[in-house]
């Protein structure tokens, strides 16, 4: 399974929602998570992410690891989105600023 992590939080920019092959990604106001449960492994999405926040679940650094709950959780709350549209209007300001967890909104 991948998994969506913390710098997607305030950028959004969806342009992993494009690749996959089986629609398993889901948008809240600020943040789009992965359905572990849906998810066939084909790696489409990481490169396409400008902001680097899509890893495998093996690869995903320590301080992360929580996210693998979090996109299972807000997987089954949130709506499908699977058309690009425009990042979130601060994203520049966002990308790379640590612990955004905060700032999630659901
Ligand atoms: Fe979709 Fe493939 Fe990414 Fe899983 S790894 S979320 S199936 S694009
Ligand atoms: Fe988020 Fe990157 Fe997708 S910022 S919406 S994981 S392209």
């Amino acid at each position: 399974t991948f998994v969506v992590t913390d710098n997607c939080i305030r950028c959004k920019h969806t342009d992993c929602v494009e690749v996959c092959p089986v629609d398993c990604f889901h948008e809240g106001p600020n943040f789009l998570v992965i359905d572990p449960d849906e998810c066939i492994d084909c790696a489409l999405c990481e490169p396409e992410c400008p902001v680097d926040a899509i890893f495998a679940e093996e690869d995903l650094p320590e301080k992360q690891i929580h996210f693998m709950d979090l996109n299972a959780e807000l997987a089954q709350a949130w709506p499908v989105i699977t058309v690009k549209k425009d990042p979130l209007p601060d994203h520049e300001t966002w990308d790379g600023v640590p612990d955004k967890l905060q700032y999630l909104e659901r």
